[in-house]
Protein backbone atom coordinates (compact mmCIF):
# COMPACT_ATOMS: atom_id res chain seq x y z
CA UNK A 1 0.00 0.00 0.00
CA UNK A 2 1.27 3.52 -0.50
CA UNK A 3 2.68 5.37 1.98
CA UNK A 4 1.01 8.76 2.43
CA UNK A 5 2.25 11.09 5.15
CA UNK A 6 1.23 14.58 6.49
CA UNK A 7 3.23 17.41 7.30
CA UNK A 8 1.13 19.89 9.16
CA UNK A 9 1.95 23.40 10.65
CA UNK A 10 1.27 27.17 10.31
CA UNK A 11 3.95 27.43 7.64
CA UNK A 12 3.25 31.64 8.23
CA UNK A 13 5.63 31.99 6.45
CA UNK A 14 7.48 28.58 4.57
CA UNK A 15 10.80 28.58 5.12
CA UNK A 16 13.68 26.76 3.71
CA UNK A 17 13.73 24.58 6.56
CA UNK A 18 9.93 23.58 5.47
CA UNK A 19 11.25 22.75 2.29
CA UNK A 20 14.13 20.71 3.06
CA UNK A 21 11.94 18.36 5.53
CA UNK A 22 9.30 18.20 2.31
CA UNK A 23 11.77 17.35 -0.12
CA UNK A 24 13.07 14.59 2.65
CA UNK A 25 9.98 13.25 3.17
CA UNK A 26 8.64 13.54 -0.35
CA UNK A 27 12.04 10.55 -1.05
CA UNK A 28 10.70 8.54 1.70
CA UNK A 29 7.05 8.76 1.10
CA UNK A 30 4.73 7.63 -1.43
CA UNK A 31 3.24 11.46 -1.07
CA UNK A 32 3.38 14.05 0.56
CA UNK A 33 0.83 16.39 2.12
CA UNK A 34 2.21 19.58 3.48
CA UNK A 35 -1.17 20.21 5.73
CA UNK A 36 -1.46 24.37 6.47
CA UNK A 37 -3.81 25.04 9.84
CA UNK A 38 -6.16 27.40 9.18
CA UNK A 39 -6.90 29.88 12.12
CA UNK A 40 -4.23 29.15 14.00
CA UNK A 41 -3.20 32.65 14.79
CA UNK A 42 -5.34 35.32 15.24
CA UNK A 43 -2.68 37.86 13.26
CA UNK A 44 -0.76 35.72 10.57
CA UNK A 45 1.52 37.92 8.39
CA UNK A 46 0.04 35.65 5.77
CA UNK A 47 -3.37 34.46 4.27
CA UNK A 48 -4.71 31.06 4.07
CA UNK A 49 -4.61 31.57 0.47
CA UNK A 50 -1.22 33.61 0.21
CA UNK A 51 0.24 30.80 1.86
CA UNK A 52 -1.56 28.21 -0.09
CA UNK A 53 0.23 29.32 -3.09
CA UNK A 54 3.44 30.05 -1.70
CA UNK A 55 3.59 26.17 -1.24
CA UNK A 56 2.16 24.99 -4.48
CA UNK A 57 4.43 27.36 -6.55
CA UNK A 58 7.26 25.95 -4.47
CA UNK A 59 6.34 22.44 -5.20
CA UNK A 60 4.96 23.01 -8.34
CA UNK A 61 7.56 20.66 -9.94
CA UNK A 62 7.63 17.58 -7.34
CA UNK A 63 4.29 16.00 -8.11
CA UNK A 64 4.14 13.78 -5.36
CA UNK A 65 3.92 16.77 -2.59
CA UNK A 66 0.25 18.19 -2.31
CA UNK A 67 -0.89 21.48 -0.63
CA UNK A 68 -3.82 21.73 1.26
CA UNK A 69 -5.42 23.25 4.09
CA UNK A 70 -7.26 21.32 7.21
CA UNK A 71 -9.28 22.55 10.38
CA UNK A 72 -9.85 21.00 13.41
CA UNK A 73 -8.04 17.90 14.94
CA UNK A 74 -5.34 17.27 13.14
CA UNK A 75 -5.81 12.84 13.64
CA UNK A 76 -9.56 13.20 11.94
CA UNK A 77 -7.96 15.31 9.09
CA UNK A 78 -5.00 12.17 9.08
CA UNK A 79 -7.46 10.13 9.42
CA UNK A 80 -10.25 11.54 6.40
CA UNK A 81 -7.23 11.37 3.83
CA UNK A 82 -6.27 7.59 4.98
CA UNK A 83 -2.86 8.86 5.65
CA UNK A 84 -0.73 6.80 7.87
CA UNK A 85 2.21 8.58 9.07
CA UNK A 86 2.14 12.37 10.05
CA UNK A 87 5.86 13.77 9.59
CA UNK A 88 7.19 17.05 12.21
CA UNK A 89 10.75 18.35 11.90
CA UNK A 90 12.88 18.09 14.94
CA UNK A 91 15.59 20.94 14.91
CA UNK A 92 17.24 21.37 18.86
CA UNK A 93 16.12 19.90 21.98
CA UNK A 94 14.13 22.70 22.80
CA UNK A 95 11.69 21.44 19.61
CA UNK A 96 11.71 18.37 21.61
CA UNK A 97 9.45 18.48 24.65
CA UNK A 98 6.11 19.90 22.79
CA UNK A 99 6.53 17.62 19.56
CA UNK A 100 6.74 14.52 22.21
CA UNK A 101 3.92 15.84 24.13
CA UNK A 102 1.81 16.33 20.48
CA UNK A 103 3.38 13.09 19.10
CA UNK A 104 1.93 11.27 22.59
CA UNK A 105 -1.32 12.94 22.35
CA UNK A 106 -1.83 11.93 18.67
CA UNK A 107 -1.08 8.02 19.34
CA UNK A 108 -3.61 8.42 22.05
CA UNK A 109 -6.01 9.81 19.92
CA UNK A 110 -5.09 7.71 16.80
CA UNK A 111 -2.86 4.73 17.40
CA UNK A 112 -2.87 3.78 14.17
CA UNK A 113 -0.91 6.87 13.51
CA UNK A 114 2.95 6.88 13.51
CA UNK A 115 4.75 10.49 14.09
CA UNK A 116 8.46 10.31 12.04
CA UNK A 117 10.56 13.09 12.83
CA UNK A 118 13.26 14.48 10.72
CA UNK A 119 16.24 16.68 11.04
CA UNK A 120 16.97 19.47 8.47
CA UNK A 121 19.99 20.30 7.25
CA UNK A 122 22.20 21.53 10.10
CA UNK A 123 22.25 25.45 7.87
CA UNK A 124 18.49 25.21 8.92
CA UNK A 125 18.38 23.98 12.42
CA UNK A 126 18.02 27.65 14.11
CA UNK A 127 15.92 28.90 11.41
CA UNK A 128 12.20 29.58 12.23
CA UNK A 129 8.78 31.32 11.15
CA UNK A 130 8.94 33.34 13.67
CA UNK A 131 12.36 34.46 13.77
CA UNK A 132 11.96 35.39 9.39
CA UNK A 133 9.20 37.45 10.82
CA UNK A 134 10.87 39.29 13.61
CA UNK A 135 14.36 39.19 11.24
CA UNK A 136 12.86 40.55 8.10
CA UNK A 137 10.33 43.54 10.24
CA UNK A 138 13.51 44.73 11.84
CA UNK A 139 15.48 45.23 8.16
CA UNK A 140 17.46 42.09 8.48
CA UNK A 141 18.46 40.25 5.61
CA UNK A 142 16.63 36.82 5.25
CA UNK A 143 18.29 36.13 1.93
CA UNK A 144 19.03 31.59 1.71
CA UNK A 145 16.60 31.26 4.84
CA UNK A 146 13.35 30.77 2.94
CA UNK A 147 11.96 30.39 -0.81
CA UNK A 148 12.73 33.26 -3.50
CA UNK A 149 8.80 33.54 -3.32
CA UNK A 150 8.70 34.07 0.01
CA UNK A 151 10.92 36.71 0.24
CA UNK A 152 9.49 38.36 -2.02
CA UNK A 153 6.56 38.63 -0.69
CA UNK A 154 7.58 39.66 2.35
CA UNK A 155 9.35 42.91 0.59
CA UNK A 156 5.80 43.69 -1.00
CA UNK A 157 4.09 43.66 2.72
CA UNK A 158 6.64 46.37 3.87
CA UNK A 159 6.27 48.34 0.72
CA UNK A 160 2.54 48.46 1.01
CA UNK A 161 3.24 49.54 4.90
CA UNK A 162 5.49 52.42 4.14
O1 LIG B 1 3.89 24.87 12.61
P1 LIG B 1 3.31 24.63 13.95
O2 LIG B 1 2.55 25.85 14.39
O3 LIG B 1 4.34 24.15 14.93
O4 LIG B 1 2.23 23.42 13.80
C1 LIG B 1 1.45 23.00 14.89
C2 LIG B 1 0.35 22.04 14.42
C3 LIG B 1 -0.44 22.63 13.30
C4 LIG B 1 0.97 20.74 13.97
C5 LIG B 1 -0.56 21.75 15.66
O5 LIG B 1 -0.94 22.97 16.25
C6 LIG B 1 -1.83 20.98 15.31
O6 LIG B 1 -1.76 19.81 14.98
N1 LIG B 1 -2.99 21.65 15.36
C7 LIG B 1 -4.27 21.07 15.01
C8 LIG B 1 -5.15 20.88 16.24
C9 LIG B 1 -4.79 19.60 16.98
O7 LIG B 1 -4.88 18.50 16.47
N2 LIG B 1 -4.31 19.79 18.22
C10 LIG B 1 -3.87 18.70 19.07
C11 LIG B 1 -2.42 18.34 18.77
S1 LIG B 1 -1.85 17.13 19.90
Amino acid sequence: MPTLAIYPGSFDPLTNGHVDIITRGAKLFDRIVVAILMNAEKAPLFSIPERLEIARVVFKDQPNVEVDTFDGLLVDYVERRRAQVIVRGLRAVSDFEFELQMALMNQRLQPRIETVFMMPAEQYIYVSSRLIKEVFALGGRVHGLVPDMVEERLREKRTAKV
